[in-house]
């Protein structure tokens, strides 16, 4: 694990933690693999952008990649704003509010990597459902803990994206998106992490053609 920068932080956005570098450690060792020689410019997206420390920290090291980030939560926008202009060029990156990738054309949006950490965390249906506390929306994923990643999965198959990548917690039913979405793409476990008591897993995600 490694902290790569330090950013700003704001009262109801979520600060990097564990299971930001874990995604962020993760996604370094897949751009490292590409191949750098070539430096393609690469578009990426990430969703559930936050304080705007992945995006940030992928910013700083690969030159070639243009960002659009987005979140659900206006906050997030501008304290992620103000974090990735301390690294990326104004004209590598565009943030969006909105829900998921909701405003989006499939026909003229297709990035080349999706990533997000979305809220996994098992809570009660009521904390799931909480609309006035915005920070509890960062890591409530509902009585399966996989509730916003069913919804994150239902939108992406819509999109042309390369690869995908998204977290999740071995405490979660994963096998429900694994199965309701099996048509749409395949899923492989690429990394674990086991933080405290809990194994972290990032997927990722491939468009079956
Ligand atoms: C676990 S936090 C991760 C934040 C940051 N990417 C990180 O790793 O530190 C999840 C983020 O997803 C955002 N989010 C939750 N539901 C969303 C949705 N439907 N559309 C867009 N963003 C969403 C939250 O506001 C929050 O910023």
């Amino acid at each position: 694990m490694q902290n790569y920068i330090k950013v700003k932080k704001a009262l109801e956005v979520y600060s990097p933690q564990e299971d930001t570098w874990f995604l962020t450690d993760t996604l370094v060792k897949y751009f490292d693999n590409l191949d750098r020689f070539n430096y393609k410019k690469l578009h990426v997206c990430e969703i559930g952008i936050g304080s705007g420390y992945i995006s940030a920290v992928l910013g700083k090291i690969y030159p070639n990649i243009n960002f659009v980030g987005v979140d659900v939560y206006f906050g997030a926008v501008e304290l992620s704003y103000k974090n990735m202009i301390r690294w990326i060029q104004l004209n590598r990156f565009s943030l969006i509010c909105s829900n998921l990738l909701n405003p989006f054309n499939p026909e003229t949006f297709q990035p080349d990597v999706i990533y997000f950490n979305p809220p996994y965390v098992k809570t009660s249906i009521n904390e799931y459902k909480n609309t006035t506390t915005p920070i509890i929306k960062t890591w409530a994923g509902g009585p399966s803990g996989t509730a916003v990643i069913h919804k994150f999965l239902e939108n992406l198959k819509d999109f042309n994206f390369k690869t995908g990548f998204f977290v999740s917690s071995q405490f979660n039913d994963n096998e429900t998106f694994e199965i309701k979405f099996k048509k749409n793409f395949r899923f492989k476990i690429i990394n674990e992490r086991k933080v405290e008591d809990e194994k972290l897993l990032c997927y990722q995600v491939i468009l079956r053609k």
